[in-house]
């Protein structure tokens, strides 16, 4: 039987601390961290976060504002948005929503954001600091994940850590995350030949993969950490991992669950990365 990790709990503890720090930081400075959060269109997912975002916000005490635009907004509008929160005093970090309507370019919004400002760590300047291991701001879900592993008292020094998935925004700066704390990490992918081998060799599995209960008891060696950053929608309509969990579960030492494991730990390192960023603005 394995140990659930409870994101839920874990990510309040931290949104309390980050709590009291902002309230130290506006009685000091007197004013409050501010984040903005730009959202481009109506893709349903995309305003349920962007919802979950406000909301954080407004419980740790920040500043916030929030940017609805049509799906007809031109690249020149957008770019113009981005360079008055780029200017504007009140506004510490922005986010722009992924993903953006076709006709919008990506790369060029990430490159835009004043990489002091870019609290989701996506432009190139923040990626090439997490890779040296100088980093201020902390990619979300990764930073989650470690965050739960260091609060669950796992450590990962010497450990074999088995990330699956490679993109951007998880796969590559978990990589990252776990080979500064001395994990032997391998990355595995789509074309990756012998998965489930390369799977059971993990005392820390990380799936990321998205494809909804893909990962099986037989792929997972006996007490294993098992952490699930997996967010599919079954046809029933209901939410799963990339973890089967009721095969999973009783190998494992450690589980998250979904929803309420790193769910709840990106928005809080969205909240930690906002914090640093007003912190840096004074120093
Ligand atoms: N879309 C899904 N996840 C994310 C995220 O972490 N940041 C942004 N900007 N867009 C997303």
């Amino acid at each position: 039987m394995a140990k659930i990790i409870d994101g839920k709990a874990i990510s309040a503890e931290i949104r309390n601390e980050i709590k009291q720090q902002a309230a130290e930081f506006e009685s000091k400075y007197g004013f409050r961290p501010g984040l903005a959060v730009i959202i481009v269109g109506d893709d349903a997912a995309s305003q349920v976060y962007v919802r979950n975002k406000r909301r954080a916000c407004e419980e740790v005490g920040f500043y916030s504002e929030a940017y609805e635009l049509p799906a007809s907004t031109t690249q020149e509008e957008l770019n113009a948005l981005v360079d008055k929160l780029n200017a504007s005093d009140k506004i510490h970090g922005i986010l722009c929503q992924l993903p953006l309507p076709r006709h919008l370019d990506e790369n060029e919004v990430i490159l835009r954001i004043a990489p002091h400002k870019d609290v989701d760590a996506f432009h190139p300047y923040n990626v090439g600091k997490i890779m040296i291991g100088d980093y201020s701001f902390l990619p979300c879900t990764p930073a989650g994940v470690m965050a739960l592993l260091e609060r669950s008292g796992i450590d990962v020094c010497g450990k074999e850590c088995v990330v699956v998935g490679r993109s951007n925004i998880v796969g590559k700066p978990q990589a990252m995350l776990l080979l500064h704390k001395s994990g032997t990490v391998t990355v595995c992918h789509s074309k990756t030949k012998n998965l489930s081998e390369v799977c059971r060799r993990a005392d820390i599995l990380v799936a990321a993969i998205g494809k909804a209960d893909f990962f099986t008891g037989d792929m997972v060696k006996d007490g294993a950490v098992v952490i699930d950053v997996g967010m599919n929608r079954r046809p029933d309509g209901k939410l799963t991992g990339d973890v089967d969990f009721a095969s999973v579960e009783p190998k494992a030492s450690y589980i998250t669950p979904v929803p309420g494991g790193v769910g709840p730990m990106t928005i809080t390192m969205l909240m930690q990365n906002t914090l640093t960023a007003a912190k840096n603005s004074v120093k």
